[in-house]
């Protein structure tokens, strides 16, 4: 008896040819967008030391860790994002580079967590980082190329909020663990616990004000809001939020709202943190988030300025299309079709010519004729058709059959490769960025 087949581990996907293209039209425009911004991408290994997302990625991210001992007893885990990796490999390997250095990179992360839509065990983020640059420039930098790439991927529904985590963090002053607790209560909205750790803390008049602020969203108005709620605490981070967005201005990002309630769920952020939403997505919305953050010193080095951010593939492409921006494959451009066994080798011929000048061209593998190849070329989606017959090879000719609108027209040998590139429309993308 036929056992069942396997399924993949829950919480991973396989894609299909279609989902393949959407998540590599993403990629392109992502990967893109950081190059015009001048960063560069760096690769970094799929598993580290579990103790590298330990030292301050915060409970969060240490409950979904994906940890495991290697045969010789090393504690190993799959990289649940990129951020620590990245420092690490900085103070390994790029101090010395000149600065500030901008690195991008794109691969699979890891987390444990119930899966839905949106939210799966492994999923792919674009991770930009600046690491060493005056602190508000490098943070309007990463903010617009953010909004820049999304922007890119043809997303035109999104929503950038922009708070500052030094603003609540230094009106509640206690010790780093207390504080930790109260500021993750706050990130996941969880309001009637903050209440009861505050009144635990002694501290229950702080809960009117707090929960107040993270309240706040909107224009500049709510800076001085916070200011008035939170007095002398709030002031540094009202001033740099303020000038954040006039230099956000210079690269034309103006719409974003302020909201006081970002926090983030990692323990690293010091500073601006940054949120943005594709509202269409319901429950798992949020495509992106990252912040100006301190690692390099935990992690074993001096100081220096960090500021980056991750953006969700998996949720650009859902959200790419509820937009219907249109993500499909490159079509093959040429299908070549043999009429008769005796033009079999002439057909090979040709298509090895269209495959070396660099044109997508195939040819059956099973033995079918002429017309079931122009079936199976319509279903494939090929552009167009190059039919090889044998009168026609006499004189030099094949026919080239345009698979949309079935017009044949005969054309030389030696001009194949010319009539099919006057032909070959735009790829999908071009498409959609003219629209
Ligand atoms: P994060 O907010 O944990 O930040 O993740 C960034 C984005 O990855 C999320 O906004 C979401 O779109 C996507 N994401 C996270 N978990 C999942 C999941 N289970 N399934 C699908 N998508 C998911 C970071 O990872 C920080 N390292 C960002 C950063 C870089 N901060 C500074 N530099």
């Amino acid at each position: 008896m036929a056992r069942d087949v396997f399924e993949s581990p829950r919480g991973t996907r396989d894609f299909n040819p279609s989902e393949t293209a959407k998540q590599r039209y993403v990629e392109r425009a992502l990967r893109r967008t950081a190059e015009t911004f001048g960063f560069r991408e760096i690769l970094t290994p799929t598993f580290e030391n579990a103790e590298l997302f330990k030292a301050k990625s915060g409970p969060g991210i240490l409950d979904e860790m994906f940890a495991f001992k290697d045969k010789s007893g090393r504690e190993l885990a799959l990289r649940p994002e990129f951020t620590a990796s990245v420092i690490r490999f900085y103070l390994s390997d790029l101090r010395s580079e000149p600065k500030p250095l901008k690195v991008f990179t794109i691969g699979n992360c890891f987390r444990y967590e119930e899966p839905q839509r949106g939210r799966y065990r492994e999923f792919w983020q674009w991770n930009c980082e600046i690491i060493g640059a005056s602190s508000i420039e490098s943070d309007a930098e990463i903010i617009a190329l953010a909004v820049a790439g999304l922007k890119q991927v043809g997303l035109k529904q999104i929503e950038t909020r922009i708070g500052h985590i030094g603003m609540l963090s230094s009106y509640l002053k206690f010790p780093p663990k207390e504080q930790a607790t109260l500021l993750h209560l706050l990130d996941k909205k969880r309001m009637e616990d903050l209440k009861v750790e505050l009144e635990r803390l002694g501290a229950g008049d702080l809960y009117e004000p707090v929960s107040s602020v993270a309240r706040l969203k909107g224009g500049p108005p709510v800076l001085d809001q916070a200011e008035s709620l939170l007095g002398e605490s709030a002031k540094e981070s009202v001033k740099y939020l303020r000038e954040l967005g006039e230099q956000l201005s210079l690269y034309g990002v103006k719409d974003f709202a302020y909201d006081l309630g970002v926090v983030r769920g990692l323990d690293y952020y010091t500073g601006m943190v940054f949120e943005i939403d594709s509202p269409n997505l319901g429950a798992e919305k949020q495509v992106g988030g990252g912040g100006a953050y301190s690692l390099t010193d935990v992690l074993g080095g001096e100081p220096a300025s960090q500021t980056g951010f991750a953006i969700g593939m998996d949720r650009v492409v859902l959200s790419a299309e509820e937009e219907g921006v249109s993500m499909k494959p490159q079509p093959i451009v040429a299908y070549v079709v043999p009429i008769g066994q005796s033009m079999r080798a002439r057909a090979f011929e040709i298509l090895m010519q269209l495959r070396s000048a660099g044109l997508s061209a195939d040819i059956d593998l099973i033995g079918r004729g002429p017309s079931k190849n122009l079936d199976y070329a319509n279903a494939i989606g090929a552009r167009h058709c190059v039919l090889v017959g044998e009168k026609e090879a006499a004189k030099g000719l094949v026919a080239i059959r345009d698979m949309e609108t079935g017009q044949q027209t005969d054309v030389a040998i030696s001009e194949i490769e010319t009539a099919l590139r006057g032909e070959t429309k735009p790829p999908a993308e071009a498409r959609t960025r003219n629209a």
